[in-house]
């Protein structure tokens, strides 16, 4: 029989990504999002990628009774993907406790419905940005946890710390976190993709819509940084790369091989790459000119971050296998292929 996957989040852009790579590796997959940063179309380009279409519930997982009343209706979940969650850095600011409120209480009532019935397998979506500007890189996992630069941050530490909590005291409970560098790019079909909503905030997603006119240019981030071009270095990983990861590590989970109860591992490239060498790169794979001016840095940037990402490629046996130029390809094909769609 199939084993059964939730993936909550699964409308959204890595969640949607990785329903994928669980379809086409014959797990049965049931979704639940809200919509409240994803549209219900991502489900066509889903089922049109694997030829199946994924169960999906509509409901927002901060509700404690809908979560309980849905776990109790899909008692054969083995493991669980949780994806949901807001994710913008600079809303987080502004409304800290709407992040608070979102990405911890969904947590939490996950938890407590796991533990109810006994699901005993979690992966969980953290995040590069636990390590704010770590002192030594590249960054390994055995880095020290910086106080986080932003309520978004502090709730991917709080959450690390709970799921740790909760499985110090429950022997049956396995997690493994996995911290995302900076996800980039889209399925290579071009039928799903990264969708913000309004003005992008994240570099790649603001560099095509630039290329495509929707925008008049890039502004960059400062050039006054020390790194070998003055601007923000960064790891930018393949979003299909990053869903096969979770893969890995849900097999890892099934298989009994975690080393600890709760283990986190770095997902990067390991390199390190310049917001000018991307808007170049960008040019050179896709032929398009991107527009561009140098502005003054942004809040809250760091300087400079990539992985180690030794111990997931050595314990998981997963390592990156996309190239920069082909991502940043598969990203120009997706904002071409969505724009034309909409003008039909
Ligand atoms: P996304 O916004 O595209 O996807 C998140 C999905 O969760 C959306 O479809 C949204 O509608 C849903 N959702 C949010 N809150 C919900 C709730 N309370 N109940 C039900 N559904 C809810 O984001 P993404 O880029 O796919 O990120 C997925 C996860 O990875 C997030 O936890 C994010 O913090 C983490 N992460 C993302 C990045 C990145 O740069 N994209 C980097 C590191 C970590
Ligand atoms: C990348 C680089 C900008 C936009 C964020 C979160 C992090 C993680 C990944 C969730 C930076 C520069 C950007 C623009 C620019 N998410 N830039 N002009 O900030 O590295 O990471 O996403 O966990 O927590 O903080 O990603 O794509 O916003 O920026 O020059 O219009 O591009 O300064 O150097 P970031 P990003």
């Amino acid at each position: 029989m199939k084993q059964k996957v939730l993936v909550t989040g699964g409308v959204g852009y890595i969640g949607s990504h990785t329903v994928v790579e669980l379809q086409n590796e014959g797990y049965d997959v049931v979704i639940v999002d809200n919509l409240s940063n994803s549209v219900i179309s991502v489900l066509d380009g889903i089922t049109k990628i694997t030829g199946i279409r994924p169960e999906f519930e509509q409901f927002d997982l901060c509700d404690s009774v809908k979560t309980t009343n849905f776990f109790q209706k899909h008692k054969e979940i083995a493991v669980v993907i949780h994806f949901a969650a807001f994710k913008a850095v600079g809303e987080s600011v502004q409304k800290p406790l709407m992040y608070y409120q979102n990405n911890l209480i969904s947590l939490m009532n996950i938890l407590e419905n796991m533990k109810r019935q006994q699901i005993q397998n979690l992966v969980f979506s953290s995040s590069c940005t636990v390590y704010g500007q770590p002192d030594e890189l590249p960054v390994t996992e055995k880095a020290p946890i910086k106080k986080a630069n932003s309520p978004y941050g502090n709730t991917k530490q709080i959450s690390e710390e709970i799921i740790y909590d909760l499985i110090c005291s429950d022997d049956n409970l396995k997690a493994i976190a996995l911290r995302y560098f900076n996800p980039i790019g889209a399925h290579e079909s071009a039928l799903i993709g990264e969708l913000p909503i309004g003005t992008p905030n994240n570099l790649v997603p603001y560099i095509t819509q630039t290329a495509i006119g929707k925008r008049k240019e890039l502004s960059v981030f400062g050039n006054d940084y020390h790194t070998p071009d003055g601007s923000c270095i960064r790891d930018y990983i393949n979003v299909v790369d990053l869903a096969k990861a979770h893969v890995v590590a849900l097999k890892r989970l099934l298989a009994k091989k975690t080393k600890q109860n709760f283990e986190t591992f770095n997902l990067g490239t390991g390199i390190g790459v310049s917001v000018l060498e991307i808007v170049n790169t960008f040019e050179k794979s896709t032929g398009q000119k991107v527009n561009y001016k140098i502005v003054g840095r942004r809040d809250g940037d760091v300087e400079k971050v990539w992985s180690d990402s030794k111990y997931a490629n050595d314990e998981l046996g997963w390592k990156t296998e996309r190239s920069l130029e082909e991502t940043l390809l598969s990203a120009w094909n997706w904002e071409k292929q969505y724009n034309s769609k909409k003008n039909e």
